[in-house]
């Protein structure tokens, strides 16, 4: 089978390397830029010091500040408009997964106007985004290096993607400094998304052992420094769950996403779940519900995890959960939905919204139990599948069914 490989952004990561964010964006030539960004950002010391070093640069900056939980469409499709109106050159993201995808989804649009809604999909727009320079706040989205961009359409509250080759971020800075300040349920939610994005890319079949390699070596840095990181923030280990989540998204960006992304997003778009916790709640129920169609690659995740080979495919996968378990507890993690959110009156109902899957295909009509959930999910799973799942995450731990 064939199989290729993408990742052209190139990474800086390091302390200290924002100071370098304004002579790197000059020596390209561009001079006029949009920075996108949330109010929580603007007060940042790191994000004075961004602008200085724009500033410094011989850079002018105009500066969209309004981005809240998500990127909107209508909010998308306005900056846009104002880039080509302004003929700006680039666009500079400053903050979380929302931020960062509202930023790349605005680079896309100001060159093949006028609505994302038109882009959505993979590779369904002609014109490659405006340069784009991204520098994550959280380590857990990935997106500074994702061709993908993740956008909420209010109008009828569906979330879709929407990119392509033609939309890599050009330059990801990441500095463990952004992390210093950063609350401790937002450091865990992010990371356990990151942790999610490598395991998930293990499973499925656009997986290769060019993104297992990637996969594992994320498992490998997240599962070593994500305690740290979130409970001391020690800058060391910092860096390197910043570094494990940009590698993540390298391997989850070629090989997909599985699962526990598409069946959280319906959560995520009808009952506000966060997307990190949406999917790392789904994430070990999906996990068990792979292993059987794929012990090995359980035994290799074991491996990344730094577990001891256990003696047969049920005794990995308990440590690999058990392990699991143990970190979400570490970081105060939940287990399960109950006591979080309300339970949704039909889960068969939210089953049947995930359809779709994570990339946007048309289900195919009628709708049964046996309907299969969009995905490259190594397992296929149907709506029957997709609704026990859920039951098995809004059931309290000691009911769980892992
Ligand atoms: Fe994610």
């Amino acid at each position: 089978m064939e199989a290729s490989f993408l990742m052209p952004t190139h990474v800086i990561h390091g302390a200290g390397v924002l100071a370098g964010i304004g002579s790197a964006i000059a020596a390209m030539g561009i001079r006029r830029v949009l920075v996108v960004t949330d109010a929580n950002i603007t007060p940042q010391p790191f994000y004075v010091a961004i602008l200085d070093a724009l500033d410094r640069a011989g850079i002018r900056v105009s500066v969209y500040d309004g981005c809240r939980i998500d990127a909107h469409l209508d909010e998308v499709d306005e900056q846009a408009a104002r880039v080509s109106a302004g003929s700006l050159e680039a666009v500079i993201g400053v903050g979380g997964g929302s931020v960062l995808c509202a930023a790349k989804a605005i680079a896309i649009v100001a060159r093949n106007p006028p609505t994302f809604r038109a882009c959505a999909g993979v590779a369904r727009f002609p014109h490659r985004a405006l340069p784009m320079f991204l520098v994550p706040t959280t380590a857990g989205s990935g997106a500074e290096v994702s061709q993908f961009t993740l956008v909420k359409d209010d109008a009828n509250g569906a979330k879709f993607v929407g990119g392509g080759p033609l939309s890599f971020p050009t330059i990801a800075f990441l500095d463990p400094v952004v992390l210093a300040a950063i609350p401790a349920r937002l450091a865990a939610i992010s990371a356990i998304d990151a942790l999610t994005h490598a395991m998930e890319a293990m499973f499925t079949e656009f997986a290769t052992p060019l993104t297992d390699g990637l996969a594992m070596t994320a498992i490998g840095l997240l599962m070593r420094s994500i305690t740290c990181a979130v409970t001391t923030r020690a800058p060391d280990a910092c860096a390197d769950n910043l570094l494990g989540s940009a590698i993540a998204n390298m391997a989850c960006g070629n090989a997909r996403l599985g699962l526990a992304h598409a069946l959280s997003l319906p959560l995520e778009a009808r009952c506000h779940v966060p997307h990190g916790i949406g999917v790392g709640v789904l994430l070990p129920h999906v996990l068990a519900f792979n292993a059987p169609e794929a012990p090995a690659k359980v035994r290799m995740m074991a491996a990344a995890m730094g577990l001891k080979a256990g003696d047969g495919d049920a005794a990995v996968l308990a440590d690999v959960l058990a392990t699991l378990g143990q970190l979400y507890d570490e970081i105060g993690f939940p287990h399960h939905f109950d006591g979080h959110f309300d339970k949704p009156s039909s889960l068969r109902e939210i089953a049947e919204a995930a359809l779709p899957g994570l990339y946007g295909m048309a289900p195919a009509e009628p709708v049964t139990a046996s309907s299969i959930i969009a995905s490259p999910n190594i397992r296929r799973a149907s709506v029957e599948d997709a609704s026990a799942l859920y039951a098995a995450c809004f059931e309290s731990l000691d009911r769980a069914r892992i």
